[in-house]
């Protein structure tokens, strides 16, 4: 049984503290839902930020872009890149320092949740494509911030961690389940209260809270079977944390709902994989 001190509630008020995503990131992703939002408004906010404004600079006039003429200013990078472009630029750019912070509690180099967390993103964005879901946009924030919960337990519960891992590993666990049994909540709970905390948008918060339990999820929420997908995909490809030793469940019914048949796995984990290596270096730029 677990013996907890800090309780979900804690963690949660602590976290928000925390330097975490810019405010004007967490704008941009609310504004974006909305039907009337505009390039103006969305330059407006990136403006407000000025290291998130240089690193958009920075990613707009990379050789990525290959752009003829160079990016002078943000309203200028909207103009030319999209709304939608600068909005995964934004996403990026100010997730990158968040999720790169190394999490000494379970053990993951300083890059790794980034590597994981970005190829899930990449992964749900074609997972989205294939099943014709329409939220490629979306999917990707999705999967950069899916694991926002473990970010935190890694910070608060860094002492816990090992047992975490190491039960999770010799019983045959999932690490949420292990996380459960040692400290009372996962990483789960912890990233929905969180996104909750932050008033993001009610469709990240399921995803942060349903990822790993797809089935349980009370909206109907293609994201959440995206980013489930795309996970799945990514500890199969040995990405990022794929060798953590805890189990993953997979539910194919995530599949199902999109409508793509589990004999096209193969062939989507390949395509995540050549899209993956595709971008890498493009958010090498974001740091
Ligand atoms: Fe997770």
């Amino acid at each position: 049984m677990h013996s907890n001190p800090i309780t979900l509630e804690d963690l949660v008020e602590r976290t928000i503290d925390l330097p975490s995503l810019p405010a004007a990131a967490m704008a941009i992703v609310r504004e974006t839902e909305h039907p009337s939002a505009s390039a103006r408004t969305i330059a407006q906010y990136v403006a407000q930020d000025q290291a998130l404004a240089a690193r958009i600079l920075r990613l707009a006039n990379s050789s990525y872009y290959g752009l003829s003429r160079q990016v002078m200013d943000v309203s200028d990078a909207v103009v030319i890149l999209g709304m939608r472009c600068i909005r995964n630029l934004c996403m990026v750019a100010s997730t990158y320092p968040w999720v790169v912070n190394p999490s000494n509690g379970y053990g993951f180099g300083p890059k790794e949740i980034w590597t994981h967390s970005f190829a899930v993103g990449v992964g749900a964005q074609i997972v989205a494509d294939r099943s014709g879901v329409g939220q490629r946009d979306q999917a990707l924030t999705a999967g950069l911030m899916h694991n926002l919960g473990k970010m935190a337990l890694g910070v608060w519960h860094e002492k816990d961690m090992p047992a975490v891992m190491a039960l999770a590993g010799s019983a045959n666990m999932t690490a949420e389940a292990a996380e459960c049994h040692i400290l009372g909540y996962s990483h789960c709970e912890v990233g929905r209260h969180m996104a909750e905390a932050w008033n993001l948008p009610k469709p990240l918060v399921e995803v942060m809270g349903y990822h790993h339990d797809p089935n349980s999820c009370p909206s109907d929420n293609p994201l959440v079977d995206c980013v489930h997908v795309a996970d799945y995909l990514t500890m199969s490809m040995g990405l990022g944390l794929g060798g953590d030793g805890s189990r993953y469940d997979f539910h194919p019914e995530s599949l199902t709902r999109l409508g793509i048949h589990e004999s096209s796995l193969e062939g989507l984990a390949n395509e995540c994989e050549a899209a993956y290596a595709r971008h890498e270096k493009l958010y090498e730029l974001a740091a």
